[in-house]
């Protein structure tokens, strides 16, 4: 009657990738206890220390199992209590991640009766509260695992979920806030040609990259020409933690999701250590706070 869910943090963008690609982490997560209720309505608690909503119209997971809900024909309820280990904000999918477990856990409560593109579906509507537009991109690898591809929300969701080669990631997390409706408002509504040209041409380098586990192919492919340049100056410190990480051998990255965390792929645990601290130099010198994570994909 009562099921636990670890939902991961998630990578989106993966640099050329813009609101197509996601990478699951193995942590941190969030934690996402449900209930089966014969009282209908959701009724959520947070057990953690952020003050996040706790009216299911405004929180991410209430939402998400709203939306769920309206095509249950049965009169049911859930008690819904989170607790996060991604801190919101970090831009490694903690929305996503509330919203996925929520429903993920909803439908072991139904007996498995909607698939994984449903889920999806559902969860966006959550994430779509929290960032003011319906993408998927941390959603799907949350809810599928490994790396995914959105390939289309319309007509209906496509998702496509390949595994993930040996990766190690390390993320910054700067304590300066950028939330995702803003960092969406400075993306171009154009895009010239040649630059669409050299970003689809990464996409479908990185792909393959990921395919065949060729970590050079991956390093040289996840430029991002378009949204990263936009988005440059809303996080101090970029360009330069990019610099350091390349030095000490990180693969590439860049902005993770829509910031202000900065990912950098790895292709081992040690290299991984390096990249983190050397990006965290960058921060301490600015004097900017910042969180350091490292873990395998
Ligand atoms: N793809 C989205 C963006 C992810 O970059 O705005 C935000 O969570």
């Amino acid at each position: 009657n009562s099921v636990l869910v670890h939902s991961p943090a998630t990578l989106s963008n993966l640099g050329c990738g813009f609101d197509v690609f996601g990478l699951a982490l193995t942590a941190p997560y969030d934690t996402v206890r449900l209930t089966r209720s014969s009282t209908p309505g959701i009724r959520i608690q947070h057990l953690d220390p952020y003050n996040l909503p706790t009216d299911p119209q405004q929180n991410v997971a209430g939402v998400a199992l709203l939306a769920l809900l309206k095509e249950v024909p049965e009169a049911i309820g859930f008690d819904v209590e989170i607790t996060k280990g991604i801190m919101p904000g970090s831009g490694v999918g903690s929305s996503a991640a509330s919203a996925a477990g929520a429903v993920v856990a909803a439908n072991a409560l139904l007996g498995s009766r909607f698939n994984k593109m449903q889920l999806v579906d559902f969860a966006m509507e959550g994430e779509a509260v929290a960032s003011g537009a319906r993408h998927a991109d941390n959603i799907a690898p949350a809810i599928f695992g490994g790396f995914t591809v959105v390939r289309a929300l319309q007509p209906t969701i496509d998702i496509i979920a390949l595994p993930a080669p040996e990766l190690w990631v390390a993320v910054v997390h700067p304590q300066i806030e950028v939330k995702t409706s803003d960092s969406r408002k400075v993306l171009p509504a154009t895009v010239p040609l040649g630059l669409a040209v050299r970003q689809w041409a990464n996409v479908a380098g990185l792909v393959s990259g990921f395919l065949t586990a060729d970590y050079e192919l991956i390093g040289r492919s996840l430029d991002d020409y378009i949204v990263e340049p936009a988005r440059l100056p809303l996080i101090p410190g970029l360009a330069e933690a990019r610099v350091r990480a390349l030095a000490v051998g990180a693969i590439g990255g860049g902005i993770s999701g829509s910031g202000p965390s900065i990912f950098m792929l790895n292709n081992t645990e040690e290299t991984a250590q390096a990249v983190g601290a050397a990006m965290g130099s960058v921060f301490s010198e600015l004097g900017i706070e910042f969180n350091v994570y490292v873990g395998p994909v």
